[in-house]
């Protein structure tokens, strides 16, 4: 059985080359849904029926472990796939917030958390919410580690700022352009605005890496630390598999990875190289004829 990884386009490509280079050994399968990128502005419903085809169609070719390798994905989707459409004795679905979200806290040193993300992310408030719930269990581990420390309480401040223009922009394979500074300097702006005192950047979109030359650029003397995903989400599914022996035992290992995408697969391949840095064969697919 093979390690699916879906994005709505190349931007899981970011998390995948981490993961391979993390977990080499593995037999992965790369989706890409890039006829339909960006998922960000799209509504739940969709953005859900647009997920549930990928998984599906990564599930027929093989995969019993998946990535969703997009936040948007993560953040609309995941819940109600995991709860209500797949049997987890058959295949398991992991989303790339959770692993994040962990993290941050341990970063941060005055608490002032800034994440960038589309507009779906944002509005869907996962990661405020996911945040919450860290911040309170680690506070509970606190109280009942020391009774006498039972007092403090870790609190974060979280900023969020959606990006609607970045994701379209990487697809199109403007990252590098001119007319990319403009639009980093513009959401940039406005978040620190909104809280000058953020000191960790969260890169909630894995699209967004591709933009971190320019973001560095933009903050540069600015002590505030970028979190970039890739390593995070790489670093948990290695600790997933040592925790499911059992499904870890079932992946393949002949270290290959098939690239799919619901583009032109010349297309894809072209632009995927720029992505990680190595040639690339994808294969057209269709997922619309997928029931769900
Ligand atoms: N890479 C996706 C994410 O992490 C991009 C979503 C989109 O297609 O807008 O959110």
């Amino acid at each position: 059985m093979k390690i699916g990884v879906f994005d709505s386009g190349y931007g899981g490509l970011t998390i995948l080359s981490k993961i391979r280079e993390r977990l080499p050994g593995y037999d992965y399968i790369y989706l890409g849904d890039n006829a339909r990128a960006p998922y960000g502005t799209r509504s739940f419903q969709v953005i859900y029926e647009y997920t549930l085809q990928a998984v599906r169609y990564l599930q027929a070719q093989g995969c019993r472990l998946i990535i969703l390798a997009c936040n948007t994905a993560s953040a609309k989707a995941l819940r109600t796939i995991q709860q209500h459409d797949i049997d987890p004795d058959r295949l398991r679905v992991l989303g790339v917030i959770r692993p994040t979200v962990e993290v941050v806290p341990s970063l941060t040193r005055n608490g002032h958390i800034g994440i960038l993300a589309t507009p779906g992310t944002v509005s869907s408030e996962s990661y405020v919410i996911e945040l919450q719930h860290q911040m309170a269990a680690m506070n509970e581990k606190i109280s009942t580690v020391n009774c006498q420390l039972s007092t403090i309480n870790y609190q974060l401040s979280i900023t969020q700022q959606s990006c609607p223009l970045w994701v379209p922009l990487i697809e199109a394979g403007e990252h590098d352009s001119d007319g990319a500074d403009w639009f980093v300097k513009k959401y940039l702006d406005e978040l620190l605005r909104r809280d000058p005192l953020i000191d960790t950047l969260v890169l909630g979109c894995t699209h967004y890496p591709l933009l971190l030359p320019k973001i560095k650029e933009y903050l540069q003397g600015k002590p505030i630390t970028v979190i970039s995903q890739g390593e995070l989400v790489a670093n948990s599914l290695a600790d997933y598999l040592n925790r499911h022996p059992e499904i870890e035992r079932d992946c393949s290992k002949g270290g290959t990875c098939r690239y799919l995408t619901t583009e032109a697969a010349d297309r894809f391949s072209d632009s995927a190289r720029i992505f990680i840095n190595q040639p690339v064969t994808a294969e057209h697919v269709s997922l619309e004829h997928l029931e769900k």
